[in-house]
């Protein structure tokens, strides 16, 4: 039977995974890999702590590890992330304002310039709004530098790579309802209407029990195609085992083949074993590397809607 990338290319679509670099010698990891996906994203290799340790000081060695691979066997690779709140080395804190402005900026051209022409998307800014029912943006560093920090890091991604698609990612976005999600709306729409280079928005779509699948799911993601951008779904894991996560992400999976710039899905690793959740089960793929239920599921969704 195909791959879910074969499965996925037949709907115009990519299926893509997490991948960490010190995995890639694992054969059972590596064999899942090359076979079932089609588009690699670095899970922690591309974070601000990694490539940029220290000021000026840029390190590439596992992101490039990763993106070899990647490129080699002929698959794209997101880039995951340029800006986030979370994973900052220890000499960013110590800046503020026009300095850490220009820091921010110079991390982003620089970042995007290394890989220009060999990352597909980059995830240029990451979960820069609250949770909760405030709508605002998060606190942090980067927002303390003033408002359009976000729009300043599109533009500056553009002039390094322009054939890059350039996106938005965030978690808490999936419920239309939500005001995060009408927040995150509001930013695109405004940054479309106003010429900011966003081409993308990620939809992280991480799914527990506590957090299932929403029933406008599918709307959502609507919502976000009808202001000009793609969708990509960035990070799918939804915790769980059996029929019931089956469902889960079968009716993922459906939601983003019902929504025609819903371009790919990209779930948040290969194994069981291999997820941010400790002990949880949200993947695709058990701890032995066998196919789940849920790896059937979604299989199934991508041949027959
Ligand atoms: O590899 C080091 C190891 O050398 C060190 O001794 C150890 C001690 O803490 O840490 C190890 O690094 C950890 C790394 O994962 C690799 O396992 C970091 O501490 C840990 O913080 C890091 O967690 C990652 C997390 O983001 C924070 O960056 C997860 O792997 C990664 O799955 C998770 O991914 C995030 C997305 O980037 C954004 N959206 C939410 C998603 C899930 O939290």
């Amino acid at each position: 039977s195909p791959s879910l990338a074969e499965a996925a290319q037949r709907t115009g679509r990519y299926f893509g995974t997490a991948v960490t670099a010190g995995k890639l010698a694992d054969p059972v990891y590596a064999g899942i890999l090359d076979r079932e996906f089609d588009v690699v994203t670095p899970e922690n290799e591309m974070k601000l702590d990694a490539t940029q340790p220290q000021q000026g000081r840029f390190v590439f060695t596992a992101a490039d590890r990763i993106v070899d691979h990647a490129l080699q066997r002929g698959k794209r690779v997101r880039g995951h992330t340029l800006l986030w709140h979370s994973g900052q080395p220890g000499w960013l804190n110590n800046l503020g304002g026009t300095a850490l402005r220009a820091a921010m900026l110079d991390h982003v051209t620089q970042v995007v310039a290394h890989y220009r022409g060999r990352v597909h998307s980059w995830d240029v800014v990451n979960e820069a709004f609250a949770d909760g029912t405030t709508g605002r943006r998060r606190d942090s560093n980067f927002q303390r530098t003033g408002d359009d920090w976000i729009e300043a890091a599109f533009r500056a991604a553009r002039a390094a790579d322009p054939g890059a698609t350039l996106c938005y990612n965030d978690y808490n976005v999936e419920n239309r309802a939500h005001a995060k999600t009408q927040a995150v709306l509001r930013m695109v729409r405004d940054f479309r209407a106003r010429g900011v280079p966003i081409d993308c928005v990620g939809v992280q779509s991480h799914f527990a029990g506590g957090n299932p699948v929403p029933a406008d799911f599918e709307a959502t993601l609507r919502d976000f195609a009808a202001l000009g951008v793609d969708v990509q779904l960035t990070e799918l894991d939804v915790e769980g085992a059996g029929a019931t996560q089956a469902q889960g992400f079968r009716r993922v999976a459906q939601a983003c083949l019902a929504v025609p710039r819903c371009t790919g899905i990209t779930v948040w690793g290969i194994r069981d074993t291999d997820s941010w959740r400790a002990s949880g089960t949200p993947l695709l793929f058990d701890g032995a590397g066998d196919p789940k239920p849920a790896y059937h599921a979604v299989l199934h969704a991508l041949h027959c809607g």
